[in-house]
């Protein structure tokens, strides 16, 4: 009897257990990966006509941001579109100088100029139109041109920025290095510089990685950061933005049980970030970075921003997959805001070895070994003003 009645027991506490465990799985999002409010503008670029300029909005909003803040506001004319930054979405002590902020409106633009080249348009851009009002980063004017849709304009859904390890099997080859350097040309300030294979490849993954160690022990830094990490899906699925579980680039099963687990604390968070940046040396077939004349030009970050935009889209024709890892720059900021000069200045200038050309933005880019998944983003509607 008393083992029957044992058995019995157990039986109902697994099935409640099981039960709080699908429960906390639905509530967490587990089976909902990639849908919800939270993505729905990367359904309707797909299934809505995006005629008009709210459409090339709707291409816009899909583009990279750092932390995934969509820094961006734009209001609409009967022929122009101004792009304003949205400071109130800056990340803090991760970027007090903006440099990731104009970099990632540039990232905007670029998307809605493929956009509006597809749906025919002719524009006239303007940056920074009015220097008394820095948070008006770009006017447009357009007027009827031809109609050039693009590779680059198609891919537009389906670049997601993939943090996973790379295939060191099959390397990029030396062809497409080529065209996403010739990718650039038309930004006569911006240049990009790959690191060879081996050393400098690896001397900058551990300057990042050193660099991250600093950040995550730099309390400000760190709370800045952490502000933009959605751990919940009811918090995502609001705020429509940050960074999430669902694009660390982690295997399906670790992406289940960390949704499944209580929200990660911040010293949890930090410590799986600078892991993850330590092991980029075993996972990373490329290191490239986007330089220019001056990395404290606006216009030139913006043109960056553009250029890097365009070579992830063009990297997501080749099912490529590509990573900013933005740590030193992010280090290098923070000292000088803070009246210092650090001195990963100097050693990410040894690594480019060009006198001319400043380190902007780093990235890692290679064959994936996993697939890269969406990330949410707030509505057209939301950000026209
Ligand atoms: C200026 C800039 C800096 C970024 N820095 C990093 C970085 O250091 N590490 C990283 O994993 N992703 C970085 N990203 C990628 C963003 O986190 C990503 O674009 C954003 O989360 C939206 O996701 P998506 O690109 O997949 O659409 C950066 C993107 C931009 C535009």
């Amino acid at each position: 009897m008393n083992r029957r009645k044992f058995i019995k027991g157990l039986g109902i506490t697994s099935v409640l257990v099981a039960g709080g465990g699908v429960w906390r799985a639905h509530n967490q999002g587990v089976f909902a990966t990639g849908e919800g409010a939270a993505y729905q503008e990367w359904h309707n670029w797909k299934s809505q006509n995006k005629s008009g300029l709210p459409g090339l909005v709707q291409s816009a909003i899909l583009a990279a941001s750092p932390h995934n803040t969509q820094p961006w506001l734009f209001q609409l004319s009967e022929s122009s579109i101004d792009i304003f930054a949205d400071s109130s979405r800056n990340i803090g002590a991760i970027d007090p100088l903006l440099r990731e902020m104009h970099i990632g409106l540039g990232c905007a633009l670029e998307n809605l100029l493929l956009a509006a080249k597809a749906s025919g348009y002719s524009y006239k851009l303007d940056y920074f139109p009015d220097e008394s009002k820095p948070e008006h980063a770009i006017h447009i004017d357009f007027s009827e041109g031809d109609a050039l849709s693009s590779s680059l304009f198609h891919a537009i859904p389906h670049r997601h920025t993939n943090r996973g390890p790379h295939d060191l099997t099959t390397p990029v080859s030396t062809n497409q290095l080529q065209t996403l350097s010739m990718l650039g040309e038309q930004f006569s300030k911006a240049k990009l510089i790959w690191l060879n294979k081996g050393k400098p490849t690896f001397d900058f993954l551990n300057l990042n990685a050193q660099a991250t160690d600093e950040l995550i022990h730099d309390e400000e830094q760190s709370m800045s950061s952490f502000r933009w990490f959605r751990g919940g899906w009811d918090e995502l699925q609001e705020k429509k933005d940050g960074v999430s579980i669902d694009t660390t680039g982690i295997p399906m099963a670790m992406r289940v049980a960390g949704k499944m687990m209580p929200v990660l604390s911040r010293q949890s968070g930090d410590q799986y970030f600078l892991d993850a940046m330590k092991n980029l040396t075993n996972v990373t077939d490329r290191v490239g970075i986007i330089t220019v004349e001056d990395v404290a030009d606006k216009t030139q970050r913006l043109q960056a921003g553009r250029y890097w935009q365009r070579m992830h889209l063009w990297g997501t024709t080749q099912q490529l997959a590509m990573q900013p890892v933005n740590q030193v720059s992010e280090r290098i900021d923070r000292a000088f805001s803070q009246g210092q000069q650090s001195d990963f200045s100097r050693e990410i200038q040894n690594l480019i070895s060009h006198d001319e050309w400043q380190a902007l933005m780093p990235f890692r880019i290679g064959t994936p070994l996993r697939e890269a998944l969406p990330s949410p983003r707030r509505l057209v509607r939301e950000v026209i003003v």
